[in-house]
């Protein structure tokens, strides 16, 4: 096993901090590592196998698409990017889509369409335009993206950045309002912010920062990396709150835990503003993406993986909220996506984290006070059961 921890360590960049553990098979909610120990997955890779790993419908698709045709390029049309893409808009309740691969890139493809919205239907003279965004927000690592972090870990040294963007406090109404100008373009916001530490806003936020966004005529873009598709209990977060986003930013779990598949949603007032040469990705919509994104839209679907993410998720954060401890100060979460704050000034996260991973359960901190539970959809009642029994005894260790 350290052989490989010396490997990743010596030829690759320290740009992460691991847990000592090395990770060789996978199957839905299991891991095992080089040695054959089974651990359980809480991390479900950021959330991206929320199907599971190895899922045999996703595995059966990407074979089958593999063996016919992987990667086409969007020089040419392919025989499944428009099955996905229609599955997509009609899931999402939008009209058209840009499929690209990681997260990141979906994000910048919603700040170049809002951008562009800005300035050809809004009527916002150019290179003025103005994208609000959240303090503590997430949405991935490019130049562009870091440069709106409140995380100076995530900025320092990396600039010059772009400019036209604007931080308010999350969860707030009244702030949104008043930083909103003629020039502003759009909000990009997660409803739910994730790598903050699972950052759940007051009831009834959202409905209202809707009503603020259709007053200004600014866009309402939700970057449901990680919120979506099942992880916040509903198939996207926004549908707590019964809102409809002009734009919506998916990644992770579309890929089945397979690929990397992402996609910025929105509408055709908004899409038809890209033209040929706008905008692109040589493997964005590939035919193998597209086939196991389909796939995956159906098997959260068919298997009720968001029923099941609202009902276990509401017993997992009930059982975590009554497991009083001195080293809990608060736990909470929507969904099976569960944020469990450790008092830093007790024990440290990290350790916990380490003392679950001798015990089998594979959890990661974030923000060094915060055990994100985030498992695989596929979860049973029995098995969480079982990850709390684990948790209960690693807090009464310490
Ligand atoms: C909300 C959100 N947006 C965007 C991203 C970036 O996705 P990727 O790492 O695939 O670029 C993430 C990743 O954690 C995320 O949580």
């Amino acid at each position: 096993m350290n052989e490989f921890i010396a490997l990743e360590q010596n030829y690759g960049a320290h740009n992460y901090h691991p847990l000592p553990v090395v990770l060789a098979r996978g199957k839905g909610v299991y891991v095992w590592d080089t040695e054959g120990k089974k651990y359980i997955d809480l991390l479900s890779a950021y959330s991206a196998v929320s199907h599971g790993h190895a899922h045999p419908r996703l595995l059966k698709a990407l074979r089958e698409q593999a063996e016919k045709i992987a990667v086409t390029s969007r020089a040419f049309y392919s025989d499944q990017l428009g099955l996905f893409l229609k599955a997509l808009c009609e899931l999402a309740g939008l009209e058209m889509a840009i499929p690209m691969n990681s997260g990141s890139e979906a994000v910048e493809t919603a700040i170049k369409a809002a951008r562009r919205w800005g300035y050809k239907a809004k009527g916002i003279p150019v290179n003025q335009a103005e994208i609000i965004v959240a303090e503590g927000n997430f949405h991935g690592r490019t130049t562009t993206i870091v440069g709106f972090s409140s995380e100076e870990a995530y900025k320092t040294n990396f600039g010059p950045f772009t400019p036209g963007f604007k931080q308010i406090p999350f969860g707030s109404v009244s702030v949104l309002e008043k930083a909103i100008t003629p020039h502003t373009a759009a909000f990009i916001v997660e409803p739910i912010q994730g790598e903050a530490g699972i950052i759940v806003p007051p009831k009834g936020w959202l409905a209202e920062v809707e009503k603020v966004c259709r007053r200004h005529r600014v866009l309402l873009i939700l970057d449901e990396v990680q919120s979506g598709l099942g992880r916040s209990g509903k198939m996207f977060a926004f549908q707590h709150e019964g809102v409809r986003p002009d734009g919506l930013i998916l990644g992770k779990a579309l890929g089945g835990g397979l690929l990397p598949v992402s996609a910025f949603v929105s509408s055709k007032e908004v899409m038809e503003l890209f033209e040929p040469g706008s905008h692109g990705s040589t493997f964005g919509g590939n035919p193998l993406a597209a086939a196991v994104g389909l796939e995956a839209l159906r098997v959260l679907k068919e298997e009720k993986l968001v029923e099941k993410s609202h009902e276990l998720g509401q017993y997992l954060l009930k059982r975590l909220q009554e497991m009083k401890s001195p080293y809990i100060s608060e736990v909470r979460g929507s969904g099976l996506w569960v944020g469990v704050v450790i008092d830093p000034d007790k024990a440290s996260a990290r350790t916990i984290c380490e003392k679950l991973m001798e015990r089998g359960v594979l959890a990661k901190e974030t923000h060094q006070v915060v055990i994100r539970i985030a498992p695989p959809l596929v979860i049973t009642r029995d098995e969480i059961d079982w990850v709390l029994e684990q948790f209960q005894a690693v807090l009464s260790t310490i």
